[in-house]
């Protein structure tokens, strides 16, 4: 079997369309989404998604702002900034690109955030709203990958999900989502005793762990969706994800590609959370 690609770049678009319309209907009624991102030193690889999220608004439309702050600001003056933006009418949205240096408590600075302007979805009281059925903001890689699902009709009822990785951002909230829409779901940290056994159960594949090409075709159950949330950057200057494409695409019956799967959607869903979260600002 080859896989079908299943292609997020052309859905990202499709939703990013739409965001830009409903921007359009907002800016009429005299309210511009905001959506201020929160950068703390120089890391590579952040300054580039801030950097892509901060061109996708401006591209959608809304008005975005991005705050550069040095890595060794204390925790006291970045939770003033955070402030400020909670108390900022024109700003609807605030994410504060993590990892944050080690000296900075990521938990204090994410609860800090408004819980109505988390458009990450990652302020505990969100956490807690997903967790019992009733989601203000969806995280939004999960929120991206139920849209690829969607987009694919993938069948969940009764489905056996594996998501590999338990991490806040993706591995939880993802669990959440697909246990929501009637999957069993089973979550494999880096302790699972046999990794193999679990994700060759799964209908629907999940994969976060960020390490390289770790899921490979034999720990795939044929006919499997396979979504591959992994971005890395091999010595050879490669991007791969956490799956490896060419063994497990000749197993599943759909899989993303890495990269133009799973990463424009995360963006994509980033501009909804922040189009709706001016929407219920406006009441
Ligand atoms: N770092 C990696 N992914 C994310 C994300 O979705 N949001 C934020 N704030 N930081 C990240």
């Amino acid at each position: 079997m080859t896989a079908r690609i299943i292609d997020g770049k052309a859905l990202s678009n499709t939703i990013k369309e739409d965001v830009a319309q409903r921007v359009t209907a907002l800016k009429e009624k005299g309210l511009t989404p905001g959506l201020a991102v929160v950068l703390v030193g120089e890391d590579p690889a952040s300054s580039v998604y801030v950097r892509n999220k901060a061109a996708a608004c401006e591209k959608a439309g809304l008005h975005s702002e991005v705050i550069r702050l040095k890595a060794d600001i204390t925790e006291t003056a970045l939770l003033d900034v955070v402030l400020d933006l909670n108390a900022n009418p024109r700003i609807h949205g605030i994410l504060v690109q993590l990892p944050l240096p080690a000296h900075l408590d990521a938990a204090k600075v994410i609860e800090t955030i408004a819980a109505e302007k988390d458009v990450d979805g990652f302020h505990i009281s969100n956490a807690g709203l997903l967790m019992t059925g009733q989601p203000l903001f969806r995280p939004c890689t999960p929120y991206g990958i139920m849209k690829l699902l969607e987009s694919q009709d993938v069948a969940l009822r009764g489905a056996e999900a594996v998501v590999v990785g338990a991490s806040n951002i993706v591995g939880k909230p993802m669990a959440m989502l697909l246990l929501a829409a009637g999957a069993t779901v089973t979550i494999c940290n880096s302790k699972t005793r046999d990794l193999p056994a679990q994700t060759r159960r799964a209908d629907v594949l999940v994969v976060a762990t960020g390490r390289p090409e770790m899921i490979t075709g034999d720990m795939v159950k044929p006919g499997a969706v396979v979504i591959d949330v992994g971005i890395n950057r091999l010595p050879d200057g490669r991007l791969t994800g956490d799956v490896e494409f060419a063994s497990a695409s000749q197993v599943a019956s759909a899989i993303t590609p890495v990269p133009g799967g799973v990463g424009p959607m995360t963006i994509a869903m980033l501009l909804v959370n922040t189009l709706e979260a001016a929407e219920r600002s406006a009441g």
